[in-house]
């Protein structure tokens, strides 16, 4: 049999990282003598084209390639792409930002190479790694969040969100058409989404500064965790869009209550003006929070924001109207049991909502429309 030409495919995801990319390069040169290896580098179409620079490095060194993904933006879906274009055994992931300690990729590789292990993560919670030089504030984040990994994954690995770790491709293989995709975690996506047990090594690193750029954790990544776990407990039962949109529903029904006090109370207008009022109000801010949130990904924008507006309080007035339907005849027919009839119409209310908005307010582009 012939050795694979390449042994090992290094998935570098990148966005904003010009001043990063060469020293990666160099990095890597440095710390895998001998080692047949090639990094991929997954770059969404960063604003300071931090693909050009790869381009011009890879035009130099065959082992550099370039994944230019346009209109699309996502660390976890980054490194997904980055893995299925490579055809090397051994995959690993690491950041652009040359926080994750390199010198660690020989002792990685030599755990899968002597079959040690099928996945190996430098921890930086593992006896003998460390965060370096983070905030007090950020520590306690990243070891909350660690810790919900940690419980909702049953596992007792110090540092599941970890970003930097190597695999057989095999593994990964197995579990590619099962990830989310979603958010910053992808180790964690892999870890909660594999079929078979992995045999799993932890090694202690330090956590470096970063010297050039910026990091891109804001809390838009620290939702998208959250949604991310959602997805991968609650959403084998339930979409975790529909979690999202009820989640939101919720909260319409404490700003209606709120409105509902200041029109009717404050202003003290009719109570049929103001019930008007204040579902009309609720409605506007369940659309605006489900466009921004349940379906940031299809956001719809100007004319288009108008228009959904539009279809979705039209679509939430059928849904009342199927509610307070459901409900009286429950209320009818099983002995005035109020409660169970008021739920029992609410949930007919809430899938109606979800079901339909998701086809006509947010229908998926190119698809629904004509
Ligand atoms: N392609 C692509 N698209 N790359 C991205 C995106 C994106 O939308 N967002 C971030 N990246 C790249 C960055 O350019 C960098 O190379 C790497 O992903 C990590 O981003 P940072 O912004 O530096 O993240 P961090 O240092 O705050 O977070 C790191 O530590 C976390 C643990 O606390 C990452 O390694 C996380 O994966 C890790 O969970
Ligand atoms: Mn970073």
């Amino acid at each position: 049999m012939q050795p694979s030409v390449i042994e090992l495919s290094i998935i570098v995801p990148t966005y904003n990282e010009r001043d990063n990319v060469e020293r990666v390069v160099a990095a890597l040169d440095a710390a895998l003598p001998g080692v047949r290896w090639e990094v991929i580098f997954v770059d969404d179409d960063s604003p300071d084209e931090t693909f050009r620079k790869v381009c011009s490095l890879a035009q130099r060194d065959a082992r550099v390639r370039c994944i230019r993904r346009v209109g699309r933006r996502g660390l976890a879906s980054a490194c997904i792409e980055g893995m299925l274009a490579s055809c090397a055994p051994l995959l690993a992931v690491m950041d652009a930002d040359l926080q994750h300690d390199e010198s660690l990729l020989p002792r990685m590789l030599d755990a899968l190479r002597s079959d040690a292990a099928d996945l190996v993560i430098a921890s930086r919670y593992a006896e003998g790694g460390d965060t370096g030089d983070w905030s007090a504030e950020r520590k306690r984040m990243s070891l909350m969040a660690a810790r919900v990994a940690r419980w909702t994954l049953k596992t007792e690995l110090t540092d599941p969100m970890s970003g930097f770790f190597m695999l057989r491709r095999r593994c990964f293989d197995h579990c590619v058409e099962r990830l989310s995709g979603i958010g910053f975690k992808i180790l964690l996506d892999i870890l909660a989404s594999t079929p078979e047990p992995l045999r799993i090594l932890e090694l202690p690193y330090r956590f470096r500064t970063r010297q050039f750029g910026e990091s891109k954790l804001d809390p838009k990544v620290q939702l998208e965790f959250v949604w991310m776990l959602c997805d991968k407990t609650l959403g084998r039962f339930v979409p975790t869009r529909f979690i999202a949109f009820s989640a939101v529903g919720g909260i319409g029904i404490l700003v209606h209550f709120a409105a509902l006090w200041l029109l009717f109370k404050i202003y003290l207008l009719d109570f049929l003006v103001s019930q008007t009022g204040a579902t009309l109000i609720a409605m506007t801010g369940n659309f605006a929070l489900n466009n921004a949130f349940t379906y940031r990904d299809r956001r719809l924008r100007g004319w288009a924001w108008l228009r959904g507006w539009l279809s979705f309080v039209l679509i939430c007035s059928i849904g009342a109207a199927s509610n307070v339907g459901v409900a009286a005849y429950l209320f009818h027919s099983h002995q005035e049991r109020w409660v169970l009839a008021a739920l029992a119409g609410v949930l007919v209310g809430a899938v109606w909502n979800y079901a339909v908005s998701s086809v006509f307010t947010w229908s998926v582009p190119g698809r629904m429309r004509p």
